[in-house]
């Protein structure tokens, strides 16, 4: 079918006729996002050699793929925010004059895609029709993106249904692999050379080009860059949110549900959180997922803060997801999935380091090679991944694709810090709150000696943020400002406390329901708190014990503040705020003022005294 059949919008058939004369394909084809496409897509890269058909007794309808071992994850230093200014683009992006960027791309994607087919790929963030969600249509020479993005958007007929004559983001990718006459395909095609790879943003005209990669973020184009980089200037503009956080709703006994959503850089543990199992001592709690990574957010008719999940599957990290972890995400992935990277087992089925149970006797490993136990390297590579339908979560939101969003009432953010940081720790009020956002952070390893000691991953946006991170934050401290909006309260969190010996203080994940609760009891003026230094700390009493050993000086050690520790925070913070010159909210450098003058009155440890 001819794209006039498919769609009446103009400026789509028009883009879509000068991208492939640009690109100069075989064919082009139009996706309409069916089951028997899907399976004829898949079936055609099973032929290819790019996807294997796993044991359809042990995982029914799903694949693995595995990719060219210099495409294995999203290239931070081959991404460009290309502002009409570097300042617009700020400190932490690489910025490249949209002009010159436009030059560089027109030229790789001449021809880029001769010997392929250019797919057509019309998707929609968020539930269709919803008011918080965008239209984007990607275009690529990627049959695995293109099965990716079943999976992970809404997508085809029924978006360009909804669409009409209306404005779509143009997402454009292409894994850089021209086919000449003649010429074999190989399984996994790229630009193997990393400076040859271009993830690239036009904030000011909405436009993605991506180039040279088939993995993850650089190409499934609606995730980190449309979802992340472009939305968040358009949120800027448009007085919305769009963040990097997982959206969790916990039901009480008696049926009262809250929803929050949380930040944490990436390897913290997210989607664990996001698909939570009330522990012993919760029973007829209920922890629901309504998405495990981004976030929309806009104020509703009612002044609530309403967040949707502009995705609809998960592509989450392979290694270390096991019945013992997540059960949740185990369970979503018995069928219906592609899995990149992981391992085959000899039986036809997939395998990760982390795994529950012993690691098989013999299995292929990420590379295609055979892998026994014991071996000097892993059999799936650490950032393999798999690509599953969220709808498939045995905890997945009943709400989780209404239209309307879910009420966000705490927004929680977190980094891995061994010291210093106690547990859990409320704002003073909604300013105090986007400082400890904008300074969060995790701690560098040891490979990284010489720089700060923690790096600063601010609201977990680093590498995702379309804009100068000083802008957002002034963003961010403007939404507070709004008398229109029922603010959500703000908390810091850090479960990766340290002892003497070098352990983690906090005993697991399945655990963090108990902070989560004293956060609930606060958000509903339940419980009272304690004035700490960095904030509002929880009193012992107030959190519910049941069902754990934890003594009260463990709660000590987790929630005490060494006043050398703290003082070495806000002088780190000083230098770091430096960084971004005059565009520094002055509300943020009178935050820092305000720690450093609450830390110079503190004892040398300050403890609880509740
Ligand atoms: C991700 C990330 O893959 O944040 O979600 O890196
Ligand atoms: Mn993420």
């Amino acid at each position: 079918m001819s794209g006039q059949d498919r769609t009446s919008n103009n400026k789509l058939l028009a883009w879509v006729d000068e991208i492939a004369a640009m690109c100069k394909p075989d064919s082009v084809f139009w996706c309409d996002g069916s089951d028997e496409e899907y399976d004829r897509l898949c079936q055609e890269l099973v032929d290819a050699g790019t996807y294997i058909r796993l044991n359809p007794e042990k995982r029914p309808n799903s694949y693995l793929a595995r990719s060219h071992p210099s495409d294995v994850a999203r290239v931070e230093d081959r991404t460009f925010i290309c502002s009409a200014t570097a300042g617009e683009a700020g400190p932490t992006n690489n910025w490249k004059d949209p002009a010159e960027m436009k030059g560089i791309l027109t030229d790789l994607f001449d021809g880029c895609m001769r010997g392929r087919t250019m797919y057509v790929i019309p998707f929609s963030m968020g539930p269709l029709g919803s008011p918080i969600a965008q239209i984007g249509v990607q275009i690529t020479d990627s049959a695995y993106v293109a099965t990716n993005m079943k999976i992970m958007t809404r997508m085809g007929q029924k978006v360009l249904d909804v669409l009409g004559d209306g404005d779509f983001i143009p997402c454009i990718h292409s894994i850089g692999a021209p086919l000449a006459e003649g010429q074999a395909d190989v399984p996994w095609p790229c630009a193997p050379d990393i400076s040859d790879k271009y993830i690239c943003h036009f904030p000011e005209t909405r436009e993605i080009w991506s180039y040279g990669s088939g993995y993850g973020g650089n190409a499934l184009l609606g995730k980190k860059c449309l979802a992340l980089r472009i939305a968040s200037t358009m949120a800027r503009d448009e007085g919305w949110l769009a963040e990097h956080m997982l959206i969790l709703g916990l039901e009480n006994p008696d049926g009262e549900k809250t929803y929050v959503g949380a930040a944490f850089p990436s390897a913290c543990g997210k989607t664990n959180l996001a698909m939570l199992i009330p522990p012993a001592g919760f029973e007829g709690w209920k922890a629901w997922t309504v998405g495990d990574d981004i976030a929309w957010i806009k104020p509703g008719p009612d002044g609530t803060l309403r967040a949707i999940n502009p995705e609809y599957g998960f592509f989450g990290v392979a290694p270390g997801t096991s019945y013992d972890s997540n059960p949740s995400a185990m369970d979503t992935l018995h069928s219906n999935c592609i899995f990149t990277n992981v391992a085959l087992t000899d039986d036809g089925d997939v395998w990760w380091e982390g795994m529950d149970g012993p690691p098989p006797a013999h299995a292929i490993d990420w590379k295609g090679n055979d892998w026994t136990p014991g071996m000097d390297h892993p059999a799936a590579h650490p950032n393999s991944r798999f690509t599953a339908p969220a709808g498939q979560c045995p905890c997945i939101d009943p709400a989780w694709e209404d239209p309307a969003g879910v009420p966000i009432s705490a927004f929680l953010f977190g980094g891995r810090l061994s010291k210093t940081f106690p547990l859990v720790y409320e704002s003073f009020d909604w300013n105090h709150g986007v400082f400890m956002a904008a300074t969060m952070g995790s701690e560098a390893t040891a490979a990284a000696i010489g720089q700060a000691a923690i790096r600063r991953d601010p609201f977990a946006m680093l590498p995702f943020i379309g804009y100068n991170m000083a802008d957002y934050w002034g963003h961010w401290i403007k939404m507070g400002a709004r008398t229109d909006i029922r603010h959500p309260k703000i908390f810091r969190v850090n479960w990766f406390r340290k002892d003497e010996n070098g352990k983690f203080i906090w005993p697991g994940f399945g655990q963090n329901m108990r902070v989560l609760k004293w956060i609930l009891d606060r958000v509903h003026g339940r419980v009272e708190a304690e004035e700490s230094p960095f904030g509002q700390q929880p009193r012992h009493e107030d959190i519910t014990w049941q069902g754990l050993e934890f003594t009260r000086d463990q709660f000590d050690s987790i929630t005490e503040i060494a006043k050398s520790g703290a003082l070495a925070e806000v002088e780190e913070i000083k230098a770091y705020f430096a960084t971004f010159g005059d565009r520094l909210p002055k509300e943020l450098d009178a935050e820092r003022q305000k720690l450093a003058d609450r830390v110079s009155g503190a004892p040398e440890v300050w403890k609880l005294a509740g």
